[in-house]
């Protein structure tokens, strides 16, 4: 009997311990699965396919860097650009090379700066997990190092390093480069509001990137950034007109956007009154294109600024978010969103029969990428904040509508084409072997003086060393592709069509809510 008893009663404890347990379990399953679709902020299981392309993408900055390298992965690259800046006794050693060629055009480069850290600061905890969060923060540095020396005072900035014709004359390692480098810059005698509010957008979202990790250097990035605002602001001119051998390469079409832009950006780095009220002010009026979806490009940041500005009316405070103008922000770029929906009435008809977004013969794939990057990130802020629908002209589209077109652009860049390649090189089986791409298509043992190294352009043979990550302008609008070394309408890659690229791979890799702050 007792024996009996007693062992019913650890019959029956044992029992409850293991219900007990059990239902620890469970909770403790809620727990782990929940977040990858609550909005709780902890991110899921990553995505193999975008974890691998987006390890990949990052590296093309490694393939780009100017300087004095350090702890360089890609083997084929070494020091190079150590004298650039020193006509003018600054260092101008590092940033990134452009495209193919050895330019640092400042005004794509500032803009491959503010992409990247936006992404940072939307998918950050994303890219973490496929541990992309430190090389993407320095590769960022690496170009922010070089624009705060390129702005040695409050009305004065560099924007370009090398002359365009002397530099495509050659075809030559960056290593080798031995021509002069001559400088250009912008100042009030021959302002560039364009190229300095774009600088100043990189600069103030750079000092969000790193207000928690080396708040030093984030201080010193506000710093530039305020005054290159200022600058921008007070001396209203485009540097397409002061300069205007710049509009053979990076031709700047209007400065409003970059305003807007740079005004929202300090805006979120600061939260400072005056940065809101211009954002909503005067410019914003004068600018802001309300209702008129336009394409996110190097040139044209104001689809860009219109989703960055949606932020404050999803997750602002309650004064800011109803501001008017804020709300104009909104519902533009929800008229962005409505072009990029195929089913949506308004959807754009600029497109390729398989669905790619495409827009222009020359970088075809840069509205492709930085459509679906801004979709996704609308697509986080309405999952984020519970917005249950968007309307375009009276049909309704949910955030996973958005999500899935960022898919779609994605997975055609990966490979799911009429071309069965991939556009990013070194992903999947077949990719571009003849990428326009200097350093890459010269082996790395040679050291071909300025036009010595033609005859590398001219082989019929893939490239010796892997640009690796690369992704290269894109497709015809038939959706073909022609993989020749001098095709570099198609072929050439660049660091902004890069950052894009990032920042879309990054918004894919997992499913998280977003920060509702980015302070
Ligand atoms: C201002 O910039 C222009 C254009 O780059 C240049 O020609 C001029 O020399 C600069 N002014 C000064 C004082 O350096
Ligand atoms: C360059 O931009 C200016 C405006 O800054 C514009 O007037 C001009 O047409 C553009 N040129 C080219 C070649 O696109
Ligand atoms: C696709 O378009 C390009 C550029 O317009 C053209 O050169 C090429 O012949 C076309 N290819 C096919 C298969 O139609
Ligand atoms: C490459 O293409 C350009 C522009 O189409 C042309 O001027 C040049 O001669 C070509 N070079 C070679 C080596 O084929």
């Amino acid at each position: 009997m007792r024996q009996k008893k007693k062992s019913r009663s650890v019959c029956c404890w044992s029992m409850l311990a293991l219900v007990v347990l059990a239902i620890a379990a469970v909770i403790l399953l809620i727990v782990m699965i929940k977040p990858t679709d609550d909005g709780s902020g902890t991110p899921g299981k990553p995505v193999k396919k975008y974890a691998d392309a987006l390890t990949l993408a990052m590296q093309f900055f490694d393939v780009q860097k100017s300087g004095k390298l350090e702890q360089n992965q890609i083997e084929w690259r070494g020091d190079s650009g150590l004298q650039d800046g020193s006509e003018a006794k600054l260092d101008l050693s590092k940033g990134m090379y452009d495209a193919g060629d050895h330019m640092k055009f400042g005004f794509p480069m500032a803009f491959t700066a503010t992409v990247l850290s936006w992404a940072i600061l939307e998918y950050g905890d994303q890219m973490q997990v496929v541990d992309q969060l430190e090389p993407a923060r320095s590769s960022l540095k690496w170009i922010t190092d070089y624009l705060i020396n390129a702005h040695p005072s409050e009305n004065v900035l560099y924007i370009q390093v090398g002359n365009p014709k002397l530099d495509h004359s050659c075809w030559n390692r960056p290593e080798d480069m031995k021509g002069k480098r001559p400088l250009r810059q912008v100042n009030t005698s021959a302002p560039g509001t364009d190229v300095a509010a774009e600088t100043a957008a990189a600069l103030a979202s750079a000092s969000l990137v790193f207000k928690s990790v080396d708040s030093t250097y984030a201080s010193s990035l506000l710093k530039h950034a305020k005054q290159l605002f200022a600058f921008a602001d007070k001396y209203r001119k485009s540097y397409s007109i002061s300069i205007p051998e710049v509009r053979s390469f990076y031709n700047s079409t209007g400065y409003g956007d970059e305003l807007l832009w740079a005004a929202g950006w300090l805006y979120h780095a600061t939260g400072e009154k005056s940065y809101f009220e211009y954002a909503t002010g005067k410019t914003a009026e004068a600018y802001g294109n309300w209702g008129n979806p336009t394409w996110f490009s190097w040139d044209n940041k104001l689809a860009g600024a219109q989703v960055l500005l949606s932020r404050v009316s999803f997750f602002g405070s309650k004064d800011v978010a109803s501001n008017d103008v804020i709300s104009k922000y909104r519902e533009t770029a929800e008229a962005v969103m409505c072009g990029f929906l195929p089913k949506s009435p308004t959807a754009t008809e600029s497109r390729t029969e398989n669905g790619l977004i495409w827009v222009s013969e020359w970088n075809a794939l840069q509205q492709s990428v930085s459509s679906a990057f801004l979709a996704v990130v609308y697509s986080d802020y309405m999952h984020t904040s519970r917005t249950p629908q968007i309307s375009c002209s009276g049909s309704t589209f949910k955030a996973s509508d958005l999500r899935d077109f960022a898919i779609s652009q994605a997975n055609y860049v990966l490979g799911e084409n009429p071309m069965q390649m991939s556009y990013v090189v070194g992903y999947g089986d077949t990719y571009p072997q003849q990428v326009h791409h200097r350093g890459a298509s010269i082996p790395a043992d040679e050291n071909p003086s300025c036009k010595d190294g033609f005859k590398w352009l001219e082989a019929d043979t893939p490239n010796p060393n892997i640009a690796t990550g690369a992704l290269v302008g894109g497709p015809f609008l038939n959706d073909t592709y022609i993989d020749v070394r001098n095709n570099s309408m198609q072929g050439e890659p660049s660091t902004y069509n890069s950052a894009l690229l990032v920042g879309l791979l990054s918004g894919l890799v997992t499913r998280s809510s977003v920060v509702q702050s980015f302070t």
